[in-house]
């Protein structure tokens, strides 16, 4: 399977460790193979060679301060612009991880569109496109023939998306509930142990869990983002970011943090949403509340069904390796059907 990989920060290059360090487990176990034939960064350069790029020497690349320092063959080309790499490279899937923009979905949207319309699967971590043009994004798919997968936009790489659509499928899903963002529970599990929310935002920032602009997470529009991909993907809802009522923990104090713990409870940021509406909002539940012992960057959603009662699956929700993963379950999903 050849791959572009187009946004290569935490994520990105989370994928590329991954394929870089597991290539002959893969292969062996898995019977997949991926060579990656073009890399594009927003700001350190782009790179395409269509015999494949060295995932160790990219990284290295990155480390030395971008991808000019990949030591390129001859027949590569440097620093195409994103659109023209997407459509002129030779790869059989797009693995979109570039920041996410919530009120445009762009330039990842327009991205998904030109590698579907050159006959390109398209695999995203980018929450934009798949909250804000979902139906728009499958029609494309199904017109190309080809797969739409987005596994690591909600929970990294535990496996939210799948167990609901495949695991799940025969099942209607009534309501998701739960905890979607690792940044916020990472930050309120932290004050916790005293930690100030300052501190905590950038212990989160520095683990690579923060959004690009971390008041997506603390206001809760990433979880909100988050509340919307499973209500069109799992419900064929048309929620908008506009019906929901959000509201983050950035003015929840330590204060409030240690009024809550006297009480024998603890602050948790929750989502819930069914096929008409939903909300983000910081809840204070009792010690023996399931999502009490949620802690860290782990998330947790229940899935409320017809034929199951309530299916609650617990994992990691952001991460570098986390959301790697979440893009390789996908490569391999579409690997598994024929690619
Ligand atoms: N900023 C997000 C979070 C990353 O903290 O959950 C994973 O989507």
């Amino acid at each position: 399977m050849r791959i572009a990989i187009v946004g290569f920060g935490v994520v990105g290059q989370g994928l590329v460790e991954i394929l870089r360090d597991k290539a002959d487990a893969l292969r062996d176990e898995q019977g997949f193979a991926a060579t990656i034939v073009a890399v594009a960064t927003r700001s350190r350069g782009t790179l395409y060679d269509p015999q494949g790029l060295e995932p160790a020497a990219l990284l290295e690349a990155m480390a030395a301060g971008g991808l000019a320092h990949y030591p390129a063959r001859d027949g590569a080309f440097r620093d195409l612009a994103p659109l023209t790499l997407i459509r002129a490279c030779n790869a059989d899937v797009l693995v979109e991880c570039s920041n996410t923009n919530l009120q445009t979905a762009q330039p990842a949207l327009d991205y998904c569109k030109a590698a579907f319309e050159t006959g390109k699967h398209v695999v995203l971590a980018n929450k934009g496109p798949v909250a804000l043009a979902y139906a728009e994004l499958v029609a494309l798919a199904n017109a190309a023939g080809k797969h739409l997968r987005f596994e690591a936009t909600v929970m990294a790489g535990t496996p939210s998306i799948r167990l609901a659509m495949q695991a799940l499928a025969g099942c209607q899903i009534r309501e998701a509930r739960g905890i979607l963002n690792g940044t916020t529970n990472y930050i309120l599990t932290q004050m916790e142990s005293g930690l100030s929310y300052a501190d905590a935002l950038a212990q989160a920032q520095a683990l690579g869990y923060a959004e690009a602009d971390p008041t997506a997470d603390v206001d809760g529009w990433d979880a909100a983002g988050k509340g919307i991909i499973l209500a069109r993907a799992l419900f064929g809802s048309t929620l908008t970011l506009a019906d929901m009522s959000v509201r983050g923990i950035s003015a929840i104090s330590a204060d409030d943090v240690a009024a809550a713990r006297a009480a024998g409870e603890r602050w948790k940021l929750v989502v819930q949403v069914t096929p008409t509406g939903g909300s983000v909002s910081p809840v204070r539940v009792p010690m023996a509340h399931p999502l009490a012992g949620v802690s860290g960057a782990t998330n947790a959603v229940t899935y409320n069904t017809d034929l199951m009662g309530d299916v609650t699956l617990v994992g990691a929700g952001a991460g570098r390796l986390q959301t790697g993963f979440g893009l390789l379950s996908d490569l391999l999903d579409i690997a598994r059907l024929g690619g």
